[in-house]
């Protein structure tokens, strides 16, 4: 920064950026954050009379309520109130598709720390001390806790799901080589740095407002009126940023969202709801685990034919997102290949778990982990090398997708052949230090990625931004994007900016509020920058054609081609007198709108659930990641040495954001395949971080090289960019494979089962006793 000092001559786009920057313009923004500045829920000023809130929760993972004795809580000093189900003036319901999850159950507990009372106090430890007062009468019910469980009492979240192409059972029956077998993947903890939290404060007559830890503004809008029995013009939900969400916020809020409200209402006191760190991971839901039943049919050649998987998913004790998680699941069930007969089915269990619910990838890592691990048993039985197999089915253009959608690019490919180059000898390196004999062994693997983007629920797929400029030609900007630390609010200012042909500094990114942006979807499926960009893109666009319109008359050069660039308006390509400032003023003084608010929908999408066929997805993403990995035979412990990544970006709106998000997928990803290991004993979670262990600095491969794909299709997001947030997760799975590679074959397990944890590995390596 000492260099700044000398003041550099300035480009002209920095000159722009000096002139009406004000104190909270998407640049400031940045810095604000960068220096630890920003405002979280809890860091805005505490509001007069504010109470806390804490929740009585259930002990047991499956238990009859029989009664509730508040009388002891109640006299605790400070102690507001103490309240019941019997409280909730409107519907005692949040469950959104499927109305199966009470906002605090009536007669009967469904999973260990499900809340069945709430306290509000003065203080935090009032409040505290008054829960542990609450006596509630439990009756111990036996509890479903796992998929095995589940299945042997049938208990279904919905019925199965299914996508079927091609003729599985024939192709089966001619099939060269026909393998199966079963696949577990486990839970995750999201693990978001932020717990789950939220204020409320109660507004004049009916009206309430929350600032709410939410992906889903709107959602919690529905659902606060709807268990207040208000309407939702009545209540506001407002979301500056998010301290980490990983889709553990996309519904996963709406519970304490609705809790706050409903104390807030009863009491008309401001409030304050946060989780503690031990209790947001002991009572919140989370990454789906999965234990797959697969068959796939191979000809002579190692070419995919057939391809059949039965997914069991442990629901949890709410339906959540859990039927759309499974939809994406079956749509990513052949991950980046091409395979003509497939059947694939889901089945959602419902146990007494709390309700799983969104995560990074959404279903589609499950998919992936149990088609790359079909592809390790394909080749020990055909003698096949690994890396043949996948190269040889990889997708193509023109393919057609178990859902009827033609792969419209040839992305997998392209970035696999680059990934092959960038790391060629690969396969050759890893063996010469294999055949020392060393205990320090190398594995290596391909992770081919391909991941639909867009909601699989076709509606979701809008979005809309209200756009003021403001007559000292600064910008606000509100869409439904909820900025989580992904970027996007600097990517919807960057689209601003562009659209109108100004310097980033005059652009704020306003809060996600439902008063400025209404009925918006979740900021999920990666496509927050795609549609909220377009909204603003259009709006912008809307605004600068007024702007236009009027710099034609004002200049006399009506039929002439005007433009705005670097702030100039310039006509027929060369600049003229005329400023964006002044354009704005004058504008104005004539009496043009200078707001606009514009609604964007993605186009060409659609889907049957009838036929299982359409195109659910406006485009695919996709990549390939190797990876070198060094196990040491001796301990059981190991490190990535180095992850080759060829990413499908289009043309990236901003690389830094792309890159931080393909690093950051990638180790969650790494943790969720080969250390994150929730452990639930009897329903209960472990639940502290002690024991809960996610990648840090030090499980970070030591070298990490990023290449984008030169794009080649213009049809793809805001500005022919692609999403980023969740496609790179999955490249993390590859460090589980090169770590089985890792091992002398004779040590490979026959079964696989994600995590692989340092425990698990050192028991597979010890079978073999020692290296010399
Ligand atoms: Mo995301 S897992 O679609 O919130």
């Amino acid at each position: 920064m000492r260099t700044m000092s000398r003041t550099p001559a300035k480009t002209p786009e920095q000159s722009i950026a000096v002139v009406g920057s004000s104190p909270t313009s998407s640049d400031e923004a940045i810095r604000l954050h960068a220096t630890g500045h920003s405002r979280f829920i809890c860091d805005e000023p505490t509001p007069d009379r504010m109470c806390y809130v804490e929740p009585v929760v259930s002990p047991h993972a499956h238990a009859r309520i029989r009664g509730i004795d508040a009388t002891e809580a109640r006299r605790v000093k400070g102690v507001v109130a103490v309240l019941t189900a019997h409280d909730i003036p409107g519907e005692n319901q949040i469950g959104v598709k499927i109305k199966d999850e009470p906002l605090l159950p009536e007669d009967e507990a469904c999973y260990i720390g499900q809340p069945t009372g709430l306290v509000v106090a003065a203080t935090r430890a009032a409040a505290k001390r008054a829960a542990a007062a609450v006596r509630v009468d439990y009756e111990p019910l036996e509890p479903i806790l796992t998929i095995a469980d589940a299945r042997r009492v049938d208990s279904l979240i919905t019925a199965p799901i299914q996508v079927v192409c091609g003729d599985v059972e024939s192709t089966l029956t001619r099939a060269r080589h026909v393998l199966e077998g079963e696949i577990v993947t486990p839970l995750q903890e999201h693990v978001y740095f932020e717990t789950q939290r939220v204020r409320v404060i109660p507004g004049e007559g009916r009206e309430i407002l929350l600032q709410a830890g939410t992906q889903s503004p709107s959602e919690v809008q529905q659902l606060v009126a709807r268990v207040l029995g208000l309407s939702r013009k009545d209540v506001s939900i407002d979301v500056r940023r998010l301290g980490g969400a990983f889709g553990g916020k996309e519904s996963a809020a709406s519970l304490w969202c609705c809790l706050a409200a409903l104390a807030s209402r009863c009491t008309g006191r401001p409030i304050e709801l946060c989780l503690s760190r031990e209790q947001d991971m002991a009572w919140t839901g989370k990454r789906h685990p999965y234990s797959s039943d697969f068959r796939l049919g191979l000809d002579e050649d190692g070419k995919f034919l057939t391809w059949e998987v039965e997914y069991y998913q442990n629901g949890g004790s709410a339906s959540d997102l859990s039927t759309a998680i499974m939809e994406r699941t079956l749509f990513h069930a052949t991950g980046s290949y091409f395979i003509p007969n497939v059947k694939v089915t889901g089945i959602c269990c419902r146990t007494n778990l709390p309700p799983n619910t969104a995560f990074r990838g959404f279903g589609a890592p499950q998919a992936m982990f149990v088609m790359e691990a079909a592809i390790r048993r394909a080749s020990r039985r055909t003698g096949i090398p690994v890396e043949e197999l996948q190269r040889k089915n990889l997708l193509k253009k023109d393919d057609i997708l178990p859902y009827g959608m033609a792969f419209s690019e040839n992305t997998v490919r392209r970035s696999w052949m680059r990934a092959e180059e960038l790391t060629s000898g690969i396969s050759l390196r890893t063996s010469c230090q294999n055949g020392t004999g060393s205990h320090l062994r190398k594995g290596f693997s391909f992770m081919p990625v391909c991941f639909g983007i867009s909601f699989t629920n076709t509606s979701l797929n809008q979005a809309s931004a209200l756009v003021h400029v403001y007559t000292d030609g600064s910008v606000g900007v509100s869409t439904g994007a909820v900025e989580m630390g992904q970027g996007v609010n600097t990517k919807i200012a960057q689209v601003a900016a562009r659209a109108f042909g100004v310097g980033i500094s005059r652009i704020k990114v306003e809060s996600t509020n439902t008063t400025r942006a209404a009925n918006t979807s979740p900021t999920a499926a990666s496509s927050g920058a795609d549609m909220n960009g377009n909204a603003t893109r259009i709006a912008c666009g809307e605004i600068k054609r007024r702007l236009l319109c009027f710099a034609g008359n004002h200049l006399r050069a009506t039929g002439k081609t005007l433009e705005i660039e670097a702030e100039t308006v310039t006509v027929n390509g060369k600049p003229t007198g005329l400023k964006w400032l002044e354009l704005i003023n004058l504008a104005y003084l004539s009496r043009v709108s200078l707001s606009c608010q514009a609604h964007y929908a993605t186009p060409g999408i659609h889907f049957d659930k009838e036929t299982e066929r359409g195109v659910p997805f406006a485009y695919h993403v996709a990549g390939t990641a190797v990876t070198e990995v060094t196990v040491d035979t001796l301990r059981g412990t190991w490190k990535v040495d180095s992850v080759t990544v060829v990413h499908d970006g289009g043309e990236s709106i901003n690389p830094l954001i792309d890159r931080g998000q393909i690093e950051g997928g990638l180790l969650q990803g790494i943790g969720w395949v080969t250390m994150e290991d929730v452990g639930y004993d009897q329903g209960v979670p472990r639940s502290s971080l002690a024991v809960y262990k996610i990648p840090d600095i030090h499980s970070m491969p030591s070298v990490i090289s990023i290449e984008f794909l030169p794009c080649l299709n213009s049809n793809a997001g805001v500005y022919n960019s692609k999403a980023v947030g969740e496609p790179p997760f999955m490249y993390g799975i590859g460090t589980y494979f090169a770590l089985i590679n890792a091992l002398p074959p004779e040590l490979r397990p026959e079964v696989h089962a994600a995590p692989l944890t340092c425990e698990r590995l050192f028991g597979l390596v010890r079978r073999g006793g020692t290296a010399e």
